[in-house]
């Protein structure tokens, strides 16, 4: 496992949204269910859609290439847990949010 990396504050990314981070120079998907935070890897396995630019849903994001959903908490493809996105440790620090990138993500990171 990597260090932890901030990457926003509490207060960018409110309450049922998402954005696009890097983290290590690796981009991420970190979203805000309900004041937890999540983040997942921001490459859908589709065709490398940017989740962190889809549509939240409750507990799920939609790809805005081609609409596949992927739970935030599991990775997991909405109705097909075959394709599964990595998730990033999250944790908030003083007010800002912090990921840490997971092993199968760190082989992309500039670090
Ligand atoms: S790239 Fe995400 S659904 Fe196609």
């Amino acid at each position: 496992m990597g260090e932890y990396i901030a990457v926003a504050s509490v207060s960018e990314i409110p309450p049922g949204t998402g954005r696009t981070v890097e983290v290590a120079g690796v981009w991420v998907a970190v979203f805000n269910l309900n004041g937890t935070f999540y983040a997942i890897d921001n490459a859908c396995p589709h065709a490398g859609g940017p989740l962190g630019e889809g549509k939240v849903c409750g507990t799920d994001v939609e790809c805005p290439w081609h609409g596949w959903k992927f739970n935030i908490v599991s990775g997991e493809r909405v109705g097909n847990p075959t394709f599964q996105v990595p998730r990033c440790d999250v944790r908030v620090i003083d007010g800002r949010v912090e990921i840490r990138l997971p092993a199968e993500l760190q082989f992309l990171s500039s670090n």
